[in-house]
């Protein structure tokens, strides 16, 4: 081989080996954070076209007449959705068949026994009708989180039964040897919940059963320079740092959407969007333990986890790669029937994101959280793959 085919082969062999880094050029730069803090998010435009085309919201049935008889009036068996017209709770049936019901049976049998619609005996119907009730909670009681933009089915399920992104206990390959002793769920990266929570790291790959159902501290640092009583181990930071990379992961964004770097703790030099995710965190918790764990003995063997247990809900559930679901546009507006609900008397309403068996959190975090500063230079990446803005290229 001569020189000059040597070139080309080195330069060939460069590119191939470029081309084999998800994040080629050109990247988006998008700045967050004050000038020199670093707070800033890099976007490939390439990579995000595909999380683009996954979070379009579906078609919108048309507006039902509120008016006229209620459901409960003409049906037999309504629970729910009973301050509901007959109009709009048809509407509903038939958004719902939309939703969730597979591609191969997308009609009313999935759910229904088609000789009489008021039998509830088929699983799917029994859930669907808790998951009724989830959907309009987190409607009127979570808007610490999901604002006006809301959620509807479609947020989670898009279109098939079982949403693309939830989770098991993961019995794994970290826990069970007792004779090199625990590896706290570390260095298993090759297992499935490894690779899609913490990025091929080699951090415990389970931060949901710790934290999205338990309620363990996250909070890890402590307050002074000099240690004044805090007994945080590295061990707990490192399950910090996977629930850390999997809230990345599902924002599609990285550690300085939310923190400056500089000092993880504070939450005065934290964006507004950290206050945002410690409301998610609590949202997340709740929903597993009130509404998915308790439906455990209603799923059929063939949808619970390697251990009988339940699917559950964590931040990519919903935000599937993406900052907000569907990039902030809201399917919720155009279904105020999934937005009512009995208000909940009003000292269940404050109890609900302190969170007693969490020292760190309780009644101490709400009030720490709002202060974070405004976000100083640019607002979160504009809808669409391409974000604008304060956008430089490099
Ligand atoms: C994903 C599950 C699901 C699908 C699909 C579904 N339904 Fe329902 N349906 C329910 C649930 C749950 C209730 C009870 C609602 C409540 O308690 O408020 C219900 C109740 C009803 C009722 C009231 C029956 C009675 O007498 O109590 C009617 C009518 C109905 N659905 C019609 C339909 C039609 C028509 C379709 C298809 C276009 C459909 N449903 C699709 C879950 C479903
Ligand atoms: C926060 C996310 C979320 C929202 C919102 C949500 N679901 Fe679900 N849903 C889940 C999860 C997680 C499961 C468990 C998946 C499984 O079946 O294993 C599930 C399961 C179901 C199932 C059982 C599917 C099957 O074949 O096993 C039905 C039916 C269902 N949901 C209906 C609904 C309806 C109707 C709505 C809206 C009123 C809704 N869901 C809203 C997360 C959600
Ligand atoms: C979407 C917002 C968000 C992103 C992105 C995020 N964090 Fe956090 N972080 C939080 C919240 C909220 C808390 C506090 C949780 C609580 O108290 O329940 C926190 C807490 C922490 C803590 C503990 C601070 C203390 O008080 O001890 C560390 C360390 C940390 N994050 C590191 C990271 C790292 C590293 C990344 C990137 C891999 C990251 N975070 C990405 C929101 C975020
Ligand atoms: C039930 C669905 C759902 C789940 C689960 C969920 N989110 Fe969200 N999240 C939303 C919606 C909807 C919004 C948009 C709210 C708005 O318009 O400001 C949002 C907004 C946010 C924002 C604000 C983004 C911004 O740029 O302002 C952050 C940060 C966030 N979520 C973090 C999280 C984290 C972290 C988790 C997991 C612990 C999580 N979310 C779980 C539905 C969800």
């Amino acid at each position: 081989m001569n020189m000059s085919n040597r070139i080309k082969l080195a330069a060939i062999l460069g590119v191939v080996l470029l081309a084999g880094c998800g994040e080629r050029p050109p990247i988006t730069t998008v700045q967050l954070g004050f000038r020199g803090t670093g707070m800033e998010q890099n976007y490939n435009p390439r990579l995000q076209e595909k999380v683009a085309a996954a979070n379009q919201v579906g078609a919108v049935q048309p507006a039902a007449d509120p008016s006229g008889p209620l459901a409960k009036d003409i049906y037999q068996n309504v629970e729910v959705l009973s301050d509901l017209s007959v109009g709009e709770f048809v509407r509903v049936m038939t958004s719902m068949t939309e939703w969730v019901a597979p591609a191969e049976q997308k009609d009313c049998t999935y759910c229904h026994n088609i000789e009489d619609m008021a039998d509830g005996s088929k699983y799917t119907y029994k859930v669907a009708r808790r998951m009724l009730q989830m959907t309009r909670d987190i409607n009127s009681n979570w808007k610490s989180h999901v604002q006006e933009t809301g959620v509807t089915c479609h947020t989670c399920h898009r279109g098939q039964p079982v949403p693309s992104y939830v989770w098991f206990q993961d019995p794994g390959s970290g826990r069970e040897n007792a004779f090199v002793g625990t590896r706290a769920g570390q260095n298993s990266a090759v297992t499935g919940l490894g690779i899609t929570t913490i990025g091929h790291s080699s951090l415990p790959y389970d931060p949901y059963t710790p934290f999205l159902l338990g309620s363990l501290p996250i909070r890890v640092e402590g307050e002074t320079a000099l240690p004044t009583g805090n007994r945080s181990s590295i061990q707990q930071a490192e399950w910090t740092y996977s629930l850390m990379v999997h809230m990345s992961n599902s924002l599609g964004v990285n550690c300085t959407y939310c923190h400056n770097t500089r000092a993880w703790a504070s939450w005065e030099e934290s964006r507004p969007q950290r206050a945002t995710a410690w409301y998610g965190i609590r949202m997340a918790r709740q929903v597993n333990n009130d509404y998915m764990v308790p439906l455990t003995d209603v799923f059929p063997a063939k949808r619970l986890g390697p251990t009988g247990d339940v699917a559950k809900v964590n931040c990519q559930t919903c935000h599937q790669g993406v900052y907000k679901p569907y990039y902030g546009a809201s399917m919720a507006k155009d279904y105020p029937e999934l937005q009512r609900a009995r208000p909940l008397p009003e000292a269940a309403v404050e109890a609900l994101p302190a969170d007693p068996a969490d020292p760190a959190a309780g009644a101490s975090a709400p009030a720490e959280a709002p202060a974070a500063v405004a976000a100083p230079v640019a607002e979160a990446p504009v809808r669409g793959p391409a974000p604008e803005g304060q956008a430089r290229s490099g």
